[in-house]
């Protein structure tokens, strides 16, 4: 399968589990309809790619690695309906069309949002996934730890905090590790703990994340540099606007991309151990470098 193919598929199949989710539950309609308008026939659904190909490497069956990743790509959905309010990026495109807040109301996408964020942890703990109960609550210890106050959203309140300042490299790094790279992190060692992987297994898919999130993180600020909101999705050249503390408006986008290249590299060199097992996550990672949206 091309890569463009597995997008295709695990968009298609992680949609498909939410909606096989919500139709066994009763929802009030501008709810529903406001978590499908987001969630549904959108969104890359990168971070689910991930996690199913992390957890190839260690045999889990896809079945249920699939309902895990739902719960990711939901509890990011989440971030991106809050990180486009008015009190945060203050966005009025998001997945090719307009956000949530404008389209349906700030009420409904803060409730969506919160909804979103915790459907994630009632499908980690549902009777639907077949894992021990010892594995459930590390998974939804470490997705609780990724998506909180030492991962995701201490990245997201730093992100604010650096706007209009002149930060330090590293200090940028260390923010977008968290703002983007903890859910990554997520998404690349779920496999090891549904699969039973050991320590030195969980230091390597850490090394990937890392590396993988600030590859990530890089080329969405470069897209927003770069290119334009019918590619994109979203609305572009505002991160310089908003006085955000990016790499690339640190270093230019040239040398963005140099920097880019330098953690493909890490990335790469991460999954050595695992030969032709790691392929798939390594073209994934050297693709993000072109990426238009
Ligand atoms: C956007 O994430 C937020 C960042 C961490 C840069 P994605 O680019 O994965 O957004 P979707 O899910 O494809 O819309
Ligand atoms: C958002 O980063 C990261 C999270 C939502 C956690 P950005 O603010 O750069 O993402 P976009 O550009 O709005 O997608
Ligand atoms: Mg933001
Ligand atoms: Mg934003
Ligand atoms: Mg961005």
């Amino acid at each position: 399968m091309s890569l463009n193919e597995s997008y295709k598929n695990i968009q298609t199949q992680i949609d498909k589990c939410l909606i096989d989710f919500l139709s066994k539950k009763s929802i009030p309609e501008e709810l529903l309809s406001a978590i499908k308008y987001i969630f549904i026939g959108n969104g890359k659904k990168i971070r689910a790619l991930l996690l199913i190909e992390t957890s190839k490497i260690f045999n889990v069956r896809y079945d249920e690695a699939i309902k895990i990743a739902l719960a990711l790509e939901c509890l990011h959905t989440y971030s991106l309906i809050h990180d486009d309010l008015p009190a945060m990026d203050n966005d009025d495109f998001r997945r090719g069309k307009e956000t949530l807040h404008k389209k349906y109301s700030e009420s409904t996408a803060i409730l969506a949002g919160d909804a979103l964020l915790t459907l994630a942890f009632e499908i980690l703990t549902s009777d639907d996934i077949a894992f021990s109960d010892k594995i459930k609550l590390k998974l939804v210890n470490n997705l609780a730890v990724a998506g909180g106050l030492e991962g995701m959203i201490a990245g997201q309140i730093l992100d604010i905090e650096f706007e209009t300042k002149d930060i330090e490299l590293d200090r940028i790094k260390y923010m977008q590790s968290l703002k983007t790279g903890a859910l990554f992190n997520f998404a690349c060692i779920a496999g090891v703990i549904m699969g039973g992987g050991n320590e030195n297994d969980l230091e390597r898919l850490q090394i990937f994340a890392k590396a993988f999130g600030l590859v990530f993180q890089i080329t969405d600020d470069i897209i927003d540099i770069n290119s334009n909101f019918i590619n994109s999705g979203k609305t572009v050249s505002k991160d310089n606007v908003a006085g955000k503390a990016t790499i690339s408006n640190k270093l230019g986008s040239d040398q963005a991309r140099v920097e880019a290249i330098k953690y493909i590299n890490m990335a790469t060199k991460s999954l050595n151990f695992y030969g032709t097992r790691g392929e798939s996550l390594i073209h994934i990672c050297e693709n993000l470098l072109d990426r238009k949206k």
